[in-house]
């Protein structure tokens, strides 16, 4: 473990260690990749305005989201099948998580169910995510669980009304489970089913006159992940929302889309406060999560990151990941003159 001094490091391990066709499923994206590529370089097409002489000697990274204390801005977005890259699956991405004090975000495509983090004594924040199914009474009854499995807000990914075409998968010959193998719905899988649980049950159908259905089937705050244009955040916001979640899925889905970095500032703007705002995609240095807070996001997520941390070392990875972007977070913050998180401006960045 020494030798991962950064997050991309990680992805070097699994590489090699992964099943090729988990790495493939980990680290694809759609069609010629060209949002994947670009989600890791927007960020780098803005430089920071460090201000000097200022007293950086007391660093504190910590914020609140929705209202829950947190470590740093810096969150772990929901990805499917933890268990291809660890044995103890999402418990040990939960625990990792939650014994650095960072929002776990738990994929409704999980190979462990919900409730297996309760069992295992996990307390820190947790969040869950969901998409909408065709019979709608699954879709309830996940987020009742959630619920009463203590998560604390409701994600509803929008940006995957039919999946992404993905052709590291259909190369490397990548094989979705059957229901059994997506532990939150083994349950309402019928006897002898084997029908692929995804294709099988999600909707292609929810609009946002469904919104409100769905915000009402809990007293959780609602957070809508897949918000690629102003319009859309504007609406979201008459929705009521909670959170904004700026994100391609990690170029999974429509390729060609902008980059979450490139989008921020346009979302930022039409939300215009009423809710927070998170961002995706390519996040991978303690600098990117500052030019994600100057651009007004409450916080950044990551995904295969995390994904990588955990097959190198299930929770214990996880930890050493948490690790190493607070260390880089909190250089850069005293680097950059900005001792709290909430000292980041928009006078701290400009666009190379
Ligand atoms: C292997 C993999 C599985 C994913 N599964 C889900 C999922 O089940 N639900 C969801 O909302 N997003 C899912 N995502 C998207 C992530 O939440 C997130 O938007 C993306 O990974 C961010 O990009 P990054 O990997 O560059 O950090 C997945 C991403 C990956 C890489």
């Amino acid at each position: 473990m020494s030798a991962i001094v950064n997050l991309s490091d990680f992805e070097d391990v699994a590489r090699t260690t992964l099943a090729p066709a988990a790495y493939a499923y980990y680290a694809g994206g759609a069609a010629d990749e060209i949002t994947l590529g670009e989600n890791r370089s927007a960020w780098s097409q803005w430089r920071l305005r460090p201000r000097v002489l200022v007293d950086v000697a007391a660093i504190t990274t910590t914020t609140t989201l929705l209202g829950t204390p947190v470590a740093m801005p810096f969150g772990i977005a929901p990805t499917a099948l933890h268990g291809l890259a660890h044995a103890e699956g999402e418990v040990a991405m939960a625990r990792g998580a939650s014994d650095a004090g960072l929002v776990y975000t738990m994929s409704s495509l999980a190979t462990r169910p919900v409730e297996d983090l309760v069992e295992a004594g996990i307390e820190g924040p947790r969040w869950f995510q969901v998409y909408d199914h065709r019979d709608r009474s699954i879709t309830a009854d996940m987020v009742a669980r959630a619920e009463a499995a203590g998560c604390r807000a409701i994600v509803l990914t929008v940006d995957l009304p039919v999946f992404g075409r993905r052709e590291r998968e259909i190369r490397s010959g990548f094989a979705q489970p059957d229901a059994s193998g997506y532990g939150n719905f083994a349950r309402y899988a019928a006897a002898g089913e084997v029908a692929l649980v995804t294709a099988g049950l999600h909707s292609s159908q929810f609009t946002w006159a469904e919104l409100d259905w769905l915000a009402g089937l809990s007293s959780l705050p609602l957070v809508v992940k897949g918000v690629h244009t102003g319009e859309d955040a504007a609406l979201a916001c008459e929705h009521g929302v909670a959170g904004v979640w700026v994100s391609n899925h990690g170029g999974r889905q429509l390729d060609r889309v902008q980059a979450g970095a490139d989008v921020l500032e346009e979302v930022v703007a039409a939300v215009g406060g009423r809710a927070e705002v998170y961002v995706d995609g390519g996040v991978r240095r303690g600098t990117d999560v500052l030019v994600a807070l100057a651009l007004g996001a409450r916080a950044v997520f990551a995904g295969r990151p995390w994904l990588y941390a955990l097959a190198s070392n299930g929770s214990d990875g996880v930890g050493h990941a948490a690790g190493i972007i607070r260390a880089e977070l909190e250089n850069a913050m005293a680097l950059l003159g900005t001792p709290t998180i909430g000292d980041v401006t928009r006078a701290h960045v400009t666009r190379s």
